[in-house]
C-alpha cells in the first residue's frame, strides 16, 4: 500500500486548496468548478492569497497525489468567516477528495493540524452544516458546539459553529 504522506501546506498548494474548498463548501450544489469560487468573496477569503505568515495547513495523500487538506486562517470582526468567534481564533476548513473519503485521511489531517496549531493559537473554530456527518469527527477530536451559533448557510439549511479550545 502507498504510504500516507502528511506535510505542511505551502504557497504552491493554493490551486489544490481551491479544489478542496470546492468540496468543503459543498459548492457543487450551485457552482460548476473551483474557479467559480473566486467570484464569491464569502468563500474565496478562505484560500485567496494563501501562504501568509498566519496561514497554517496540512496536505495529505501520496507524494504524487494530494487527496485532502485541512487548513486554518484568521478572520476579523470586520470580515468574519462563517465560523468566526473572535480575532485571535483561526477558522478551519477541511476536505478530502470524494474517492478517498471514509478511510481515515480526514482524521489524520485534522489531528496533525491540531498538533501544529496548538502552540500558536488559543483555539480553532469551524462552521459545519447541522446534518454533516463530519460533526462526529469534530466532536471526537474535542470540538464543542457554540450555544446559539445556528446560522442559515448558503444552501438555506442550518450550520453551527464549533470550537476547540487549547487553554
Ligand atoms: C469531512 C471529511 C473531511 C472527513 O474526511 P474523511 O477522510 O472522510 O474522514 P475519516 O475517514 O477520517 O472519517 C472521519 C469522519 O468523517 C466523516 N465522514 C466519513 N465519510 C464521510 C463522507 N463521505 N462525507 C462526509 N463525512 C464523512 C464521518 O463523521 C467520519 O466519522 P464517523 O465514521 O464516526 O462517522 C470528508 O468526508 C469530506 O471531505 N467531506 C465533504 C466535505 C465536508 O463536509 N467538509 C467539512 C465541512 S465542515
Amino acid at each position: 500500500m502507498t504510504p500516507l504522506l502528511l506535510r505542511p501546506a505551502t504557497r504552491d498548494d493554493e490551486p489544490f486548496l481551491w479544489a478542496m474548498l470546492y468540496e468543503a463548501s459543498h459548492a457543487a450544489e450551485d457552482l460548476t468548478s473551483p474557479d467559480a469560487l473566486r467570484t464569491l468573496p464569502e468563500l474565496s477569503r478562505y484560500v485567496d492569497g494563501w501562504g501568509g505568515p498566519d496561514d497554517l495547513g496540512v496536505i495529505g495523500g501520496t507524494a504524487a497525489h494530494p487527496r485532502g487538506a485541512a487548513w486554518i486562517r484568521r478572520f476579523t470582526s470586520e470580515n468574519p468567516g462563517y465560523g468566526y468567534v473572535d480575532d485571535t481564533t483561526p477558522e478551519l476548513a477541511i476536505a478530502v477528495a470524494p474517492a478517498a473519503r471514509g478511510t481515515g485521511l480526514g482524521t489524520a489531517l485534522l489531528t496533525r493540524l491540531i498538533t501544529d496549531s496548538q502552540p500558536r493559537y488559543p483555539a480553532i473554530s469551524l462552521s459545519v452544516r447541522a446534518e454533516n456527518p463530519a460533526r462526529r469527527l469534530y466532536t471526537r477530536l474535542g470540538f464543542t458546539e457554540v450555544a446559539g451559533s445556528e446560522i442559515t448557510n448558503r444552501a438555506g439549511t442550518t450550520s453551527v459553529t464549533m470550537v476547540l479550545r487549547f487553554q
